[in-house]
C-alpha cells in the first residue's frame, strides 16, 4: 500500500521522484492574464530547453508537449502539474522541516505569499500587482523549499529571480537567502524586455514585497493610506480642528484603492469614493471595507450633506464616474477638504480609467473594438476631470496625486494641470508633499512583523509591546515627530478591532530608526522570556531608504539624484552584512519595470543575544542610510533627523551639506 506523504516529506523531496499526474486548472482560481506572445520560434525552443533543465530526461518528451501548450495558451511556462497538493499557507514555524529556525521562518513567509487567501493569482505564483511573482514556476518553488529544508546556519541560498542557483557555504553571520529579482543590464530594462526574458524563464518581476516574501495582505496598504489621509488633513486643518464631518473625495475601489474608505474611517472623516465597476464596489461593501453604496447622484448629495451636518464618520461608495461627483459637488456647493484619485491611470487605455458619459459595458466594448475612439473619450474625460478639480481647489480644496499618474495623463491629454513654469504640475504627489517630508525624511516608515508561532495571542502581545514602547518614546521625542508617533500609537491600539489580518499573524506600523530598534528589542526580550514565540521583522519597500523611485518614494529629492539608484543598492548590501536573515533587491515595483530599484530585508528574532546585536546594527543602518542621503539632498527634515541620530550614536558620522545663498547663484551668468 502506498501511503500519502506528509507535508514535511513533500517539502524535503523537492522535485518528486515520480512524475506527478497533470491536473485540471482549479475552477475557482483567479487566473493571471495571458501574457504577450513575444518570442520567435527559436526563442520558444530556448524557453522550453530552459524549463526542461529542471527535470530528468525521461520526462522531457511528455513535459515538452505540455509546456509548449502552456507557453502558447498563457505566454509563460508555469509548470502547473508540479504545484504541490498540500495547502499553501503560513503554518507555525515549528511545522516546517528545517535544520535552522531561520530557514523555517523563510519557508513560512514564502508560503504566506502563495496562500490563495493572500495571493492574487496563486496558481501562477503571483502575489499582487498583476505580475508580482514569488517564483517564475513551480519547479523553482519546490527546489527552493527543499534547499531551505536542508540548509544549515552556515549556508546561503542564492535566488536569481526565483531560480535557486544553490546553497553556498557562508557563515552564521551571513544572510540565509540572497534574492535578486529582475536585475538587468540597464539598457535591457524596457517593458518588452521583461516580457521576453520572463517568457524565456530567466528573470521575473518581484514587485516590491512579493519577490521578497514580505507581502502581508491588504493591511500594509490600509496603514499607508491612513497615514497619508491623516497627514493630508493636517495640511488643511487649523490647529485643534478635527477631520470629523470633512470630506475626502477620491475614486477607485480596486486592489490598492479599495483601502481608501477603510483608511478614511480610521482617519475619522467622510470618504466619498467613486467606482465605475459595480462589482468592485459591491465586493468592497460586502467585505466591510466601505459602509454604504449609492448609485444615484441626488441621493449621494443628500446623504453627504446629512453626514456633514451630523459630523459623521462614514465611507460612501458612489457607483459611477468620479468626474460626475466632482462636477455635481461643485454645483451643489459641497466643500471638499481633501481630493485625490486612485483610478489606474498608469494603464489608461485598457481599462485603468473609464470615460464619463459612457456606460461601463460600452467602454469595455470600445476598448476591444474601437480603441482609438476609447482613447479620445478618456482624454476628453481627463480634461473635464482636471477642470472640475481646479474649480474646487480655487475654493480651497487640497488635491494631491496618489502615485497613479493622474497628473501625468491629464497633462498628456491637454488638461489644465501644469504649473506656471510649464515643467512641474500644479498639484503635488502624495510623497512630495506628505509622506516624503512628514514621514520618510524623519525616518518614519514601514515596520512590519509576523508572529512565527502563528498564534493570534502572540500578535496581541506584540501589539501591546509596540504601543508601550512608542508611548514611552513619545514622552522624550521632539515636537517635530510627536504627531507621527501619536498616529501610530492610535493605529496600533485600534489595529485588532480593525480586523486587518489576512494570512499570517502580521502587523505594520510606521516608526523611525529609534522606534523600530526599540520595538524590535522589546520583542526579542519577550521571546527570550518565553512570553511569545519567534518573530519575523521586515518592511515594505515604500520607505525612507530601500527604494529609489524618482516619481514616488524619492520624488521629494531635488538635487538631481532621484534618478540614481545608489541608495537602494547600498541599503541591501549594508543590511546583508549587519545581520539580515534575508535580503532582496528588485528592478520594478508599483511604478513599473525599469522605473524603480527597491530593496528589502527579513530578520528573524529568536530571543538570543545574537539577534539583539544584529537588530540594533542592521535597523540603525537600514533607516539612517536613507536619512543621510535625504539630508545630503538638502531636505531640512532629514537634516534635523540625521543630526539627532549622530548625537545619539557617536560612531555615526555623516557628511552634511552646506547651503549656498540663492543670491550668489542668481548673480552668475550661466
Ligand atoms: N494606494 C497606494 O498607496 C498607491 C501608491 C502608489 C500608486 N497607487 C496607484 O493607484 C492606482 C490604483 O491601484 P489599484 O490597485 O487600486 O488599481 P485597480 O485597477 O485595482 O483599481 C482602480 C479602480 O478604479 C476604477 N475606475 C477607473 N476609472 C474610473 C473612473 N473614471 N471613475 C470611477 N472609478 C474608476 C476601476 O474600475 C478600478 O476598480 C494605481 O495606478 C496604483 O499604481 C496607489
Amino acid at each position: 500500500m502506498i501511503t500519502a506523504m506528509t507535508f514535511q516529506e513533500e517539502i524535503k523531496q523537492g522535485i518528486p521522484s515520480v512524475l506527478p499526474q497533470a491536473k485540471p486548472y482549479p475552477a475557482d482560481a483567479n487566473r493571471a492574464p495571458k501574457r504577450k506572445d513575444i518570442l520567435n520560434s527559436d526563442e520558444k525552443q530556448l524557453a522550453l530547453r530552459n524549463a526542461l533543465r529542471y527535470f530528468p530526461k525521461e520526462w522531457h518528451q511528455e513535459l515538452a508537449l505540455e509546456f509548449a501548450q502552456e507557453l502558447k495558451d498563457f505566454g509563460r511556462i508555469y509548470m502547473y502539474r508540479f504545484k504541490p497538493s498540500y495547502a499553501l499557507k503560513a503554518r507555525s514555524v515549528s511545522d516546517y522541516p528545517a535544520k535552522c529556525t531561520q530557514a523555517a521562518a523563510i519557508m513560512l513567509m514564502v508560503e504566506n505569499n502563495l496562500d490563495p487567501a493572500v495571493a492574487q493569482h496563486p496558481e501562477e505564483l503571483i502575489t499582487y500587482g498583476g505580475n508580482g511573482a514569488v517564483f517564475q514556476n513551480w519547479a523553482q518553488y519546490l527546489l527552493s523549499m527543499k534547499y531551505l529544508s536542508e540548509m544549515e546556519n552556515d549556508q546561503t541560498l542564492h535566488l536569481y529571480s526565483g531560480h535557486p542557483m544553490g546553497l553556498f557555504p557562508s557563515s552564521a553571520e551571513a544572510p540565509r537567502v540572497v534574492v535578486t529579482n529582475g536585475m538587468m543590464i540597464p539598457n535591457y530594462s524596457k517593458p518588452d524586455d521583461w516580457e521576453k526574458f520572463n517568457a524565456l524563464g530567466v528573470t521575473q518581476y518581484g514587485q516590491m514585497t512579493a519577490g521578497s516574501f514580505m507581502y502581508i495582505g491588504p493591511q500594509g496598504i490600509v496603514h499607508g493610506t491612513t497615514i497619508t489621509v491623516m497627514n493630508a488633513f493636517r495640511k488643511v486643518l487649523t490647529k485643534g480642528e478635527t477631520s470629523k464631518g470633512k470630506i475626502f473625495l477620491t475614486a477607485g475601489l480596486g486592489g490598492m484603492s479599495g483601502a481608501q474608505p477603510k483608511a478614511g474611517n480610521i482617519a475619522n472623516c467622510i470618504t466619498v469614493c467613486a467606482e465605475v465597476n459595480a462589482n468592485a464596489a459591491t465586493k468592497r461593501h460586502q467585505q466591510g471595507w466601505v459602509d454604504e453604496l449609492i448609485d444615484n447622484m441626488d441621493e449621494l448629495v443628500t446623504r453627504v450633506k446629512e453626514a456633514q451636518a451630523a459630523e459623521e464618520v462614514v465611507s460612501i461608495a458612489y457607483i459611477g464616474n468620479i468626474v460626475d461627483v466632482w462636477e455635481s459637488f461643485f454645483e451643489q456647493e459641497i466643500f471638499i477638504h481633501l481630493g485625490s484619485d486612485q483610478t489606474s491611470l498608469h494603464n489608461p487605455w485598457s481599462g485603468g480609467y473609464y470615460p464619463v458619459d459612457v456606460s461601463y459595458e460600452e467602454s469595455n466594448r470600445l476598448i476591444r473594438e474601437e480603441p482609438e475612439v476609447f482613447k479620445v473619450k478618456v482624454q476628453e474625460t481627463l480634461r473635464r476631470h482636471a477642470d472640475a478639480v481646479n474649480k474646487h481647489t480655487a475654493r480651497g480644496t487640497y488635491f494631491f496625486d496618489y502615485g497613479n499618474a493622474f497628473l501625468l495623463e491629464a497633462s498628456r491629454a491637454g488638461g489644465d494641470v501644469m504649473a506656471e513654469n510649464g515643467i512641474d504640475f500644479k498639484y503635488p504627489s502624495y510623497v512630495q508633499d506628505i509622506l516624503g517630508p512628514m514621514c520618510f525624511d524623519y525616518g518614519f516608515g514601514p515596520f512590519r512583523w509576523v508572529c512565527a508561532s502563528g498564534k493570534s495571542e502572540d500578535l496581541d502581545k506584540t501589539d501591546a509591546i509596540a504601543a508601550s514602547v512608542l508611548e514611552k518614546l513619545m514622552q522624550e521625542s521632539p515636537e517635530e515627530i510627536q504627531q507621527q508617533m501619536q498616529d501610530n500609537i492610535t493605529w496600533i491600539k485600534d489595529a485588532k478591532q480593525n480586523n486587518l489580518v489576512v494570512g499570517s499573524q502580521a502587523r505594520i506600523l510606521y516608526a523611525d530608526a529609534q522606534g523600530r530598534m526599540e520595538i524590535a528589542k522589546a520583542f526579542n526580550d519577550a521571546i527570550n522570556s518565553g512570553e511569545i514565540g519567534p518573530v519575523v521583522l521586515g518592511r515594505d519597500h515604500h520607505d525612507v531608504s530601500g527604494t529609489d523611485s524618482p516619481y514616488r518614494e524619492t520624488s521629494n529629492i531635488y538635487d538631481g539624484s532621484r534618478f540614481t539608484a545608489d541608495m537602494a543598492i547600498h541599503n541591501v548590501i549594508g543590511d546583508s552584512f549587519r545581520g539580515a536573515t534575508w535580503v532582496s533587491i528588485h528592478n520594478g515595483g508599483g511604478v513599473g519595470w525599469g522605473e524603480v530599484t527597491n530593496g528589502g530585508f527579513g530578520m528573524l528574532l529568536d530571543g538570543t543575544a545574537d539577534a539583539e546585536r544584529k537588530l540594533k546594527s542592521m535597523l540603525l543602518f537600514d533607516v539612517n542610510n536613507g536619512i543621510a542621503r535625504r539630508s545630503w539632498a538638502r531636505n531640512s527634515e532629514a537634516n534635523f533627523a540625521i543630526k539627532r541620530e549622530m548625537a545619539r550614536t557617536p560612531k555615526l558620522k555623516v557628511t552634511l551639506a552646506n547651503l549656498v545663498d540663492d543670491d550668489i547663484l542668481n548673480n552668475l551668468s550661466l
